[in-house]
């Protein structure tokens, strides 16, 4: 009669994931671990038994978030109570790392508190938390000691990647074309704005075959496209499985050998990172888009000595001329914090005139936001708030700017598009161009899952739109895509 068992029942779980790309794979990973427990996606919070907040750490807004959501989840999970029904919720990601025991004193109705190098042993965690929920009553349960087994933080490594199940096909084709891919985690740049050698702790990189095959899962299940993912990704360093050391170019490299795999991303990478073989890859090979997010954060030398950075301006901007040189088409990406402490007038005219000179295809611009226990949080001559949000308006219109005409300048050019998906508008699909741009344009159903060539033929503040220039065959189409087209 196990079937009757509540544990034995189907269960939903909804995740809530903030801040950037790494998050969005651990829930995808975290989904796939729970899927063998019985636990399919729920629509929302409200039809769900069991609610994770993967949270972010990096600015002082996105982790205050967790907190205001919490309030809002006990509220649901009351009115759930009420009626007699279960539902566990649990906080996993950078806040759970940085904050465990904080969380569980702040929001003691917190049934599980999870750090991302322990995803893995999330079943067994939800299984304690539910046996908790049955064995001593709600109540009970959000007085008991923080220390009951709910905090799970300590974890070493890598470990987790040995022990997650390989992405689920099912799963993965609904997830679209294109998947993201952790190879690297952790960082050990220090930079001193950062919590994230803190938060993820020292950096390790993930074997080369066992990065090869989850790739070759993802495709398997039509993935086209993948991005590979680490806070400091270019820094990777794993060993292939006769032990040979294996950068980041190089896995790049055995990675285009995969069949079906037609574009390779990316991110996010440090400048000193970038080497030979790095930017050889990007002048060797056709699967690496080119498109490049390489964080300068500040234009001055002061500011990025006092950053940590470690390197100087002129060392970006050779860095770049390099690059260029071996990808002359590639669009360039970053990352830039105005308000670090003891940034001068000067200092922000120097990120100013660091933008001008490179041109961004795409750029991320951020107040600085002190983190504690970070080197920055500790200096004394931080910049007024008025100060920070002034220059924040400035960087921004300048980027804006370059992101639009880096659009209006790909007009009346033929790009190859990914077709991802329906668009917007009845008979029309959205796709991707080789810069990442979002493209619309007018075309068939059946074309989701190929790369076509496509004349821009506009483009506006965030998409660009085109149509496509030949009939001629799809130069790619993915797996899953034909495996449709075979069907009668
Ligand atoms: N304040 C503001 N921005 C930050 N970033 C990282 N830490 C902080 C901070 N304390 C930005 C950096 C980084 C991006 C992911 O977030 O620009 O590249
Ligand atoms: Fe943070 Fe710097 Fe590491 Fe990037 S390189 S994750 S900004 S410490």
């Amino acid at each position: 009669m196990t079937e009757n068992k509540p544990e034995n029942k189907p269960k939903r779980l909804f995740i809530k994931t903030y801040g950037c790309q790494m998050n969005v794979y651990d829930s995808d990973r975290m989904a796939d671990a729970m899927a063998p427990h019985g636990y399919s996606a729920a629509s929302g919070p409200e039809d769900a038994d069991l609610i994770l907040l993967n949270t972010c750490h990096i600015r002082e807004k996105a982790s205050e978030k967790v907190f205001s959501e919490l309030g809002r989840l006990n509220e649901i999970r009351a009115e759930r109570q009420a009626r007699g029904e279960e539902l566990l919720i649990g906080v996993t990601g950078c806040v759970a790392q940085a904050e465990g025991e904080e969380i569980v004193r702040r929001s003691p109705e917190v049934d599980l508190v999870v750090g991302p190098q322990a995803y893995h042993h999330l079943p067994e965690l939800v299984a304690k938390a539910r046996t908790r929920h049955h064995g001593l009553g709600a109540r009970e349960a959000a007085s008991a000691a923080t220390r009951d087994g709910r905090v799970a933080t300590d974890f070493p490594g890598i470990e987790k990647f040995d022990h997650l199940p390989l992405p689920r096909r099912e799963a993965t084709i609904a997830r679209g074309l294109t998947a993201f891919l952790t190879v690297q985690e952790g960082c050990d740049k220090f930079c001193s704005f950062c919590v994230v050698p803190y938060t993820r702790g020292a950096e390790v990189s993930r074997p080369v075959t066992q990065i090869i095959r989850e790739a070759e899962a993802l495709v398997e299940a039509g993935v086209m496209e993948i991005t590979l993912l680490g806070q400091n990704v270019n820094a990777y360093h794993g060993v292939d499985d006769r032990g040979r050391a294996v950068g980041l170019g190089d896995l790049l490299y055995r990675l285009a050998d995969v069949d079906g795999l037609e574009r390779l991303r990316y991110t996010t990478s440090h400048p000193r990172d970038m080497d030979d073989a790095l930017i050889a890859a990007h002048r060797d090979l056709d699967k690496l888009m080119p498109y490049l997010h390489l964080p300068v954060q500040s234009g001055s030398d002061a500011i990025l000595k006092a950053m940590n950075r470690r390197h100087t301006r002129a060392d970006y901007l050779r860095l770049i001329e390099r690059v260029k040189k071996a990808r002359p088409d590639i669009a360039m990406s970053g990352d830039f914090i105005v308000g670090f402490p003891g940034e001068t007038d000067a200092d922000f005219e120097e990120t100013l005139s660091i933008v001008r000179e490179v041109g961004y295809a795409s750029a991320f611009t951020f107040k600085y936001s002190s983190r504690p226990g970070t080197p920055g949080a500790g200096m004394t001559n931080q910049v007024p708030e008025p100060v920070k949000a002034e220059r924040l308006d400035r960087l921004l219109a300048l980027v804006t700017t370059q992101m639009r005409d880096f659009g209006k300048a790909c007009v009346g050019r033929t790009l190859d598009v990914l077709l991802e998906r329906k668009g917007r508008m009845p008979g029309q699909l959205g796709g991707r161009s080789p810069y990442l741009q979002a493209v619309h344009l007018e075309a068939p159903e059946h074309l989701i899952g190929t790369i076509q060539p496509v004349e821009i033929i506009a483009a506006g503040n965030n998409s660009i739109q085109g149509k496509i220039v030949t009939d001629k065959e799809p130069k790619s189409v993915s797996v899953h895509e034909s495996i449709a087209l075979l069907q009668p």
